[in-house]
């Protein structure tokens, strides 16, 4: 989260490891991206907010249907009493529903700017915990490790209810994001393996405490820089992300494409189901090569295989 001429920037995110566990205690290593959203704010009228480039206009109301309209007057019970309305004006540069964080960037960046705009500028630890309101509103029970990483930045572990710890990788991460084209609910994926935990406790709690351990595991080796180790760790947690019901088929066969292409190994990355899947690679030219495949497609995977949205994110560096 850092200040700038034209606002605050909050940063997407892509969870290397630990996604959905994260929610049950374990720990989550995020990374942040260089993509996210810019706000600013200033004393207006009447509290609004406008979000481009969706083209949105919504008025702070706890009552409203909409839930934009609910998490923004959630934020703004944050603030001091006695404050002036503020218009806040938000652009987002991240696709919503692919698991790269972008509503908690939405709303850490239009916190940040409003304390800024009221005079009481936050810090990263207060926007990450303040602007839990907001994502209650869209992710019904967050763990929390969107908000810190688009707040904090950079890479993290995170376990729930903790201070976020900054991880310095040994090597940079050179990744490659790719979305499979349909967008999933991060609050109906998480409402699904807490109903299958509810439903065989034993059985779903050793498969999110594996992908906890998946994480711990990851942590090691990524501040050691052995990425093919690590990108062994990410294959093994895909195939654990499948076993607590978040997979998809078009997911699954990207990460193939990915690892055809010359991935050292590659996952989902957030809540599953559609959205994104992050496949790390041992370069920038490695990484160029995987995003290149991802976006040409491969007719060899059917339906699931064709062309994806892709992308580079060096992280770490
Ligand atoms: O918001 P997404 O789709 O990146 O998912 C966040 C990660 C989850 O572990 C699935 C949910 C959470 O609150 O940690």
């Amino acid at each position: 989260m850092s200040p700038g001429a034209d606002g605050r920037f909050a940063h997407g995110k892509v969870i290397l490891l630990g996604e959905h566990a994260v929610v049950h205690g374990h720990l989550a290593l995020a990374a942040a991206i260089d993509r996210g959203v810019r706000a600013a704010a200033r004393p207006a009228d009447a509290d609004r907010l406008h979000v481009t480039p969706w083209g949105v206009e919504v008025a702070a109301d706890p009552d409203a249907e909409d839930p934009l309209s609910r998490a923004f007057a959630a934020v703004l019970e944050t603030l001091p009493g006695g404050r002036p309305p503020l218009r806040v004006d938000a652009r987002v540069e991240l696709p919503g529903g692919a698991g790269l964080g972008c509503s908690a960037a939405l709303g850490v960046a239009i916190l940040a700017a409003a304390t800024d705009a009221v005079g009481a500028p936050a810090g990263p630890a207060a926007l990450a915990e303040r602007s839990l309101a907001w994502e209650r509103v869209f992710h019904g029970n967050p763990s929390g490790v969107d908000n810190a990483t688009a707040a904090f930045g950079g890479v993290l572990a995170f376990r729930r209810g903790e201070a976020p710890t900054p991880i310095a990788p040994g090597r940079p991460l050179d990744l490659v994001v790719a979305h499979g084209g349909t967008a999933s609910s991060t609050k109906a994926m998480v409402a699904g393996v807490a109903a299958r935990l509810a439903a065989e406790p034993q059985a779903m709690g050793a498969r999110l405490a594996h992908l906890g351990a998946l994480a711990e595991r990851g942590r090691g080796l990524l501040e050691d820089g052995d990425l093919r180790a690590l990108g062994g760790v990410l294959d093994e947690a895909q195939g654990g992300l499948e076993a607590i019901g978040v997979g998809a088929p078009r997911l699954a066969a990207l990460c193939r494409v990915a690892r055809r292409a010359g991935a050292v190994g590659a996952k989902l990355t957030g809540a599953g189901g559609g959205g994104c899947i992050v496949a790390l690679t041992d370069g920038p030219e490695a990484a160029r090569a995987v995003a290149d495949a991802l976006a040409a497609g491969d007719p060899g995977e059917g339906a699931d295989g064709a062309p994806a949205e892709a992308f580079t994110a060096r992280v770490g560096a």
